[in-house]
């Protein structure tokens, strides 16, 4: 339970509060790589900052506040110039990736001696292409490395799925720490949506583990053991709003009552031959059943949606019964309590990576169970996490699966 104060505290990321500062001091995923391929503009909103993102036509990545240093026009509604820049759609400025405005048509034409654009200069953060995604950092420098996870390298087919979450995003991050719902809100919900009566394993013990890069969370079932993985390994709440399971899956604040899900998959591609795939594709995953007007429930992510934006726009923690299956819950707030002194006093808060030269194929914690995906010799299941995978993506990825040899059903 938390405070009225507490909870706004460790929940709101707006400019300027203690919890957006401490957010800030991390490198988020916005947008795809793909996605700039078909567009070169895009509009963003991360921690309730609007800005811009665009790529340059020597394919330099800018990301730059919304609204035109000149008069405040919206700048996604732009275009980037043959000769570079991006351009303002209301007067023609135009601006670098690095924020310097190069262009100003009628003040040069008016005023060249002037040189006006010396003295103007649109805020700009950093941006940087991994994994297929395209990740942004609005904090404050020096700027840390960008985790470069040893998983982005596995030989497999990738993916990467957005959907839009109408709530906060601490309760996103919550439930990554948090083993039981697995059983409940996955498990036996997927039971009862395919008429089946039963229950599946119960939790008989649940355990967590500080790392460098999170919190593992570790769990035996009525039908596990000690000797298991998912105890011995575990599941990762991965520092400070994913969870990395062999997938990863990140919530990131668009404001306090919007979040990003970002998806991360990688399916398994058969054989040994070596495999690189040309274009990681992504696509946006619905949240809402058009027909009902209800929640989407029949997808694993789908599922967790529901809880997540069920606890309100923002949670009221204050009204909440935190029991022994919420242990993990409470380490991560007071992580996040305690890395707000941290950076109070100067530090580098929880899962900040500064050495460059310790920034290569980083291991996470991984279930062996996991690695045996990539050498599977049965036939793919349909994407299970989020609902309406595009055909072309399920149609491209069956059609790898055919041609390195793996095994379809008869
Ligand atoms: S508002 Fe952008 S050029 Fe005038
Ligand atoms: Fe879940």
């Amino acid at each position: 339970m938390l405070t009225p104060e507490q909870n706004d505290l460790l929940a709101k990321v707006g400019p300027g509060t203690p919890m957006g500062r401490l957010m800030r001091r991390y490198w988020h995923p916005v947008a795809a790589v793909g996605e700039l391929d078909d567009n070169p503009v895009k509009p963003i909103r991360l921690m309730g900052e609007d800005l811009v993102l665009f790529r340059d036509v020597s394919g330099e990545y800018g990301l730059l506040e919304r609204h035109c240093p000149h008069r405040r026009a919206d700048l996604s509604y732009g275009w980037v110039e043959e000769d570079g820049g991006l351009r303002c759609s209301y007067h023609g400025w135009l601006f670098d990736t690095t924020g310097r405005c190069i262009g100003q048509p009628y003040e040069q034409i008016s005023h060249p001696e002037a040189n006006f654009k010396e003295k103007v200069r649109a805020t700009a953060y950093h941006v940087q292409a991994k994994a297929g995604l395209l990740w942004a950092y609005i904090g404050e420098e020096p700027v840390p490395e960008l985790w470069d996870w040893d998983r982005y390298y596995d030989r497999g087919y990738k993916q990467v799925v957005f959907s839009e979450i109408p709530c906060n995003w601490l309760q996103c991050q919550e439930n990554s720490i948090d083993p039981v719902h697995f059983e409940w809100l996955h498990s036996n919900q997927s039971l009862r949506l395919k008429g089946d009566p039963g229950y599946s394993p119960t939790h008989t013990r649940i355990g967590f583990d500080e790392f460098e890069f999170g919190i593992r969370y570790l769990r035996i079932r009525s039908d596990t053991d000690e000797e298991n993985e998912l105890w011995k390994v575990g599941r990762v709440c991965l520092w400070p709003n994913a969870l990395y399971t062999g997938h990863f899956e990140w919530r990131v604040p668009i404001d306090d009552e919007h979040t990003l899900s970002v998806g991360w998959f990688i399916d398994p591609i058969p054989g040994e031959q070596p495999f690189e795939q040309e274009r990681i594709p992504y696509w946006h995953s619905p949240i809402v059943d058009e027909k009902t007007g209800r929640w989407i429930s029949s997808h694993i992510m789908n599922q967790d949606f529901i809880a997540w934006v069920g606890q309100g726009a923002v949670s009221d923690r204050w009204n909440e019964h935190l029991g022994e299956s919420d242990r993990g819950v409470i380490m991560l707030r007071k992580q996040f309590m305690d890395d707000l002194a941290v950076i109070e006093d100067g530090g580098d808060p929880k899962g900040i990576l500064r050495d460059a030269g310790r920034n290569a194929m980083v291991p996470l914690p991984r279930i062996r169970a996991e690695i045996g995906q990539f050498a599977p010799t049965r036939y793919p299941p349909r994407f299970p996490f989020l609902v309406d995978q595009p055909e072309a993506i399920e149609a491209e990825y069956h059609a790898l699966w055919a041609e390195y040899g793996g095994e379809l059903p008869a």
